[in-house]
């Protein structure tokens, strides 16, 4: 193993963009099916990989959407956070924040309070027993209505303190961030922190991008990779210091690009960029294989492998000291390194 990999795997990590649908392994898949009496089109968990062949989005949300059919009881969505969360922390993930779809439950029959009671006692768990550190982002699916969104996010108010913001997912053509404006407005309202994906290669990409900046005012954008054809658009993310969670395994597999050179011109034009798996169960990578496909293929720096790790620290939804002290783990990490 090479020193870099190395000291990517050991570094205290950060994940601000991965979907606990998107974490669903296909022997978890197979048994929560046997579990819950339902039958898979696949017989074996080779045939299911081998039908993970997607070449864009939509062709990758129609696995996603049909993979997390199995997702039933409490349980079930205990036992898939849990999964994601003790897979983190394998790779030195000591803080998540974690997306999940309740539209793609509910609109099944699944109740709202299943999922997210699922979802809570394993991050609770996880805390106490791995000390690793998680909060929740809801998604609003925007293929669906506004009205369905702004349904979802009264739904949520009893929870309000298990979920620190509100995303924006699924398929963005003909779906663009405005179509959402006064969801946002009272999440906002609300107190959420507010993020939207600005999916790669999307028709549209900059007019989205800058629609989710002047007319959402977001904290943080997913993906955004398409801003660096607008320089303008670049200057301005740099100027409020908006955070971008880029999934470079996740753009391979849906654009056939990992976007790793666009990673590297994002940080040397001062853009906090940071690097996420997105759906690793479907993507085939966790964070440490993201990174490390990105240091290789970009020829990273290791100060630029740490400045990715610090923008995560920085743009998360954590409270201030706790902000520093996660962040004071990754520094003493640094120096240690430095050191050896
Ligand atoms: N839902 C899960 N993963 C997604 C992605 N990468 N883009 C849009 N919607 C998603
Ligand atoms: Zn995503």
């Amino acid at each position: 193993m090479t020193e870099m990999r190395r000291f990517i795997e050991r570094m205290p990590k950060a994940e601000l963009h991965v979907h606990v649908e998107g974490t669903l392994e296909p022997e978890l898949k197979f048994d929560l099916a046997r579990r819950n009496g339902i039958e898979l089109p696949y017989r074996s968990v080779d045939e299911m990989r081998a039908a993970y062949d997607f070449d864009d989005l939509p062709s990758f949300l129609k696995m996603y959407y049909e993979g997390m059919g199995v997702l039933e009881t409490e349980q079930d969505f205990r036992d898939l956070t849990t999964a994601y969360l003790t897979r983190a922390h394998a790779q030195n993930v000591i803080y998540a924040e974690i997306f999940f779809d309740p539209q793609a439950h509910t609109v099944r029959g699944i109740a709202y309070d299943t999922v997210i009671r699922g979802i809570r006692a394993a991050q609770e768990d996880a805390e106490e027993k791995l000390g690793i550190r998680s909060q929740l982002i809801m998604c609003f699916l925007r293929d669906m209505s506004a009205e369905s969104a702004m349904a979802t996010l009264e739904q949520s108010l009893p929870y309000r303190d298990w979920i620190v913001g509100v995303g924006l997912d699924s398929d963005e053509k003909g779906n663009p961030p405005v179509k959402f404006r006064e969801v946002f407005a009272r999440a906002r309202d609300e107190g959420f922190g507010l993020t939207m994906h600005c999916d790669v290669d999307q028709e549209n990409s900059t007019t989205h991008i800058r629609q989710t900046i002047r007319d959402i005012g977001v904290d943080r954008i997913d993906h955004g990779v398409n801003a660096l054809e607008d320089k303008a658009l670049c200057d301005e993310i740099v100027q409020r210091g908006l955070a971008l969670t880029v999934c470079p395994i996740s753009n391979r597999c849906i654009t056939g690009s990992l976007k790793a050179l666009e990673v590297r011109r994002m940080l040397e034009m001062g853009m906090r960029a940071t690097v996420n798996s997105d759906d690793p169960a479907y993507f085939l990578g966790y964070i440490n294989e993201n990174l490390v496909a990105t240091q290789e293929a970009a020829g990273l720096t290791r100060e630029q492998v740490v400045r990715l790790a610090v923008n995560a620290f920085e743009a998360s939804w954590l409270p201030q000291d706790e902000k520093q002290a996660l962040r004071g783990r990754l520094e003493r990490y640094v120096v240690s390194q430095a050191i050896a």
